[in-house]
């Protein structure tokens, strides 16, 4: 099982060590222009987790390339580009110049039409133009998380993200919202039963891999992940808090493992999918 970061929640150019102790960096999402993302107020706290409505801030893929690429290449760690679009001429269009790095497709921008066959639209125009591995990010508000992870991996996707943050709201004390946006993405640890609901569909649907992410805060939700089905885990918002927080997980994982009395990840992993099959039948 692989340790990594959700994209947007660790800057590895700034803390590097941090993205040292990852298994792979996963980047910000990139879009074809540079973007200077939504006016402030852009984060909002909340009683279990945070809103963002940061609006794909990033330097555009020509300078990623040519500037951000080398510059992480150079930590020595795997990497994974996030690529973001406005159509899937423009995501398969980044994908074309991306070598050596394994590709997640943020298939939550703005604009775009999150409808399976959407999705599965972007992933095939992008199949069409990489070798590279190719992961599709989902958002948790797709109705049929199934249908959507089968619809993805027949359009060529080799593995699947999942999930990225889902639409919510603060208000000040005034009752306005607090995002000058109104809403944003809602993260944190209450996104971690619907991370592990959008899994378990999936891994049922499919056998690529699942990178699992959603409210990890503890090697405790990591197992829960890998019990859904999760292949691999990502940590989010708890980076912004704790940094040591791959270090810290990576040794709770131990000691739950201990607690549990099983070796390895590996005789936790689809556990919880097997004992529900099991009162199935
Ligand atoms: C400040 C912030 C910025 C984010 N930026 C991106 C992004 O650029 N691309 C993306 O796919 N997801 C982005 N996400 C979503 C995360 O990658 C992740 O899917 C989500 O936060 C759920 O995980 P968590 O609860 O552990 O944070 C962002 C999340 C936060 C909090």
């Amino acid at each position: 099982m692989l340790l990594l970061n959700a994209s947007g929640c660790l800057d590895a150019l700034t803390a590097p060590d941090v993205a040292r102790s990852l298994d792979a960096f996963v980047s910000k999402t990139i879009t074809p222009e540079p973007r200077q993302g939504n006016a402030p107020v852009r984060i909002a706290e909340t009683d279990l987790g945070m809103l963002n409505a940061i609006g794909l801030a990033n330097p555009g893929r020509e300078v990623f390339v040519r500037d951000t690429l080398p510059a992480l290449r150079a930590l020595g760690v795997p990497l994974w580009v996030s690529v973001g679009g406005f159509s899937a001429e423009e995501y398969a269009e980044t994908c074309a110049q991306l070598d050596d790095v394994t590709i997640e497709l943020n298939l939550s921008c703005p604009n775009v039409d999150e409808a399976p066959e959407s999705a599965a639209e972007i992933v095939r125009a992008c199949r069409k133009v990489t070798a590279n591995p190719l992961y599709a990010k989902v958002s948790p508000h797709s109705w049929d998380m199934g249908e959507l992870a089968r619809a993805l991996e027949a359009a060529g996707a080799d593995g699947l993200s999942m999930v990225n943050t889902l639409r919510g709201i603060a208000l000040d004390a005034r009752l306005r919202p607090t995002l000058a946006r109104g809403s944003g993405g809602y993260s944190g640890p209450a996104l971690k039963p619907v991370a592990l609901a959008a899994v378990y569909a999936a891994r049922r649907a499919t056998s690529v891999p699942i990178i699992g992410m959603g409210g990890v805060t503890s090697g405790r939700d990591v197992l829960e992940l890998v019990a859904c089905g999760a292949t691999h885990v990502a940590l989010g918002t708890v980076l912004f808090a704790d940094p040591d927080a791959p270090t810290r997980v990576r040794a709770e994982i131990a000691s739950e493992l201990a607690l549990l009395g099983v070796e390895s990840i590996d005789d936790v992993r689809d556990v919880a999918l097997d004992s529900v099959a099991k009162v199935a039948n």
